[in-house]
């Protein structure tokens, strides 16, 4: 059987790091605060931000929340934005995603100051990435880039293959993979003969969206399979884009889901919250 990788087990061990590198800061006067918004109230998006809030009170952050009405217009938005980049006692600022129609996303993610941005969106974030400047990088690749060191999983010089190219996971993930010198592939919903890209890979990383559709002739006998999906399947039970019990007698080793890429996503927040007040 294949090795399971037990990112629950690893975000624990990074919030409990961190949550004694928050002590110390405290010691010498660093207080770190998070302003988190909202913008409605999707069901999924509550419960996303909550977790969040939770995890800045397990680790010492503070976090400010703004809940604001699903009719907000972007102007209200950006005045609280530029209201939070001028606070000194701000040093991270997150709006979460989906935001309502009548606001441009790409606008809202410009308008974040590049050092209070911990989601790691705003275009002079991702342009660092890609030119290996520093900068703060988006959550869900930097976890999977943990998850892998911390199970001991090599990325030097083996093949990987991305599917998906999102600006949230599938871009920044290959540009993580480059930074650790891996052979990187970008697959997507456009590559012909899948199959034989992803059998390539040493290290497959899926993020398709589409429930359990990586089966195991997708993967090559020995790898490593990251699953990024979240889905509820026919009987409401949360599964990924790999189908799990297909692929893992094939692999050498597999993230779960629930209890893979999740948990990583908010510890790697909360690091991002941590450097952020930090570097002041
Ligand atoms: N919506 C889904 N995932 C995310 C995330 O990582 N950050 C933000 N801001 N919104 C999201």
């Amino acid at each position: 059987m294949p090795q399971i990788i037990d990112g629950k087990a690893i975000s624990a061990q990074i919030k409990d790091e961190l949550k004694e590198k928050v002590q110390r800061l405290k010691e010498n006067g660093v207080h770190i605060c998070l302003a988190v918004v909202q913008v409605g109230d999707d069901p999924a998006s509550s419960v996303y931000v909550g977790n969040k809030k939770k995890a800045c009170a397990y680790i010492g952050i503070e976090s400010l929340s703004y809940e604001l009405p699903a009719e907000t217009t972007q102007e209200e938005l950006l005045r609280l934005i530029g209201e939070l980049n001028g606070r000194a006692d701000v040093n991270g600022i997150l709006v979460q995603l989906p935001l309502p129609a009548q606001i441009d996303e790409d606008a809202v993610i410009r308008a974040i100051d590049p050092k209070k941005d911990v989601d790691g969106f705003h275009p002079q974030s991702v342009g660092a990435l890609c030119i290996g400047q520093p900068g703060f990088v988006s959550c869900t690749p930097a976890g999977i880039i943990q998850l892998l060191r911390r199970s001991g999983v090599e990325i030097a010089g083996k093949e990987c293959v991305v599917i998906g190219r999102s600006n949230i996971v599938g871009k920044p993930m290959a540009l993580l993979l480059l930074r650790e010198n891996a052979t990187v592939t970008v697959a997507h919903s456009k590559t012909r003969n899948l199959q034989e890209v992803t059998r390539r890979a040493d290290i497959l990383i899926v993020a398709v969206g589409k429930p359990r559709m990586i089966t195991r002739e997708y993967v090559k006998e020995g790898a490593v399979v990251i699953d990024v999906g979240v889905h509820r399947n026919e009987n409401n039970k949360l599964c990924g884009d790999v189908d799990y019990e297909d692929v893992a007698p094939v692999c050498s080793a597999i993230t779960p889901v629930p209890g893979g890429v999740g948990p990583m996503t908010i510890a790697m927040l909360m690091n991002n919250c941590v450097e952020a007040g930090s570097a002041r």
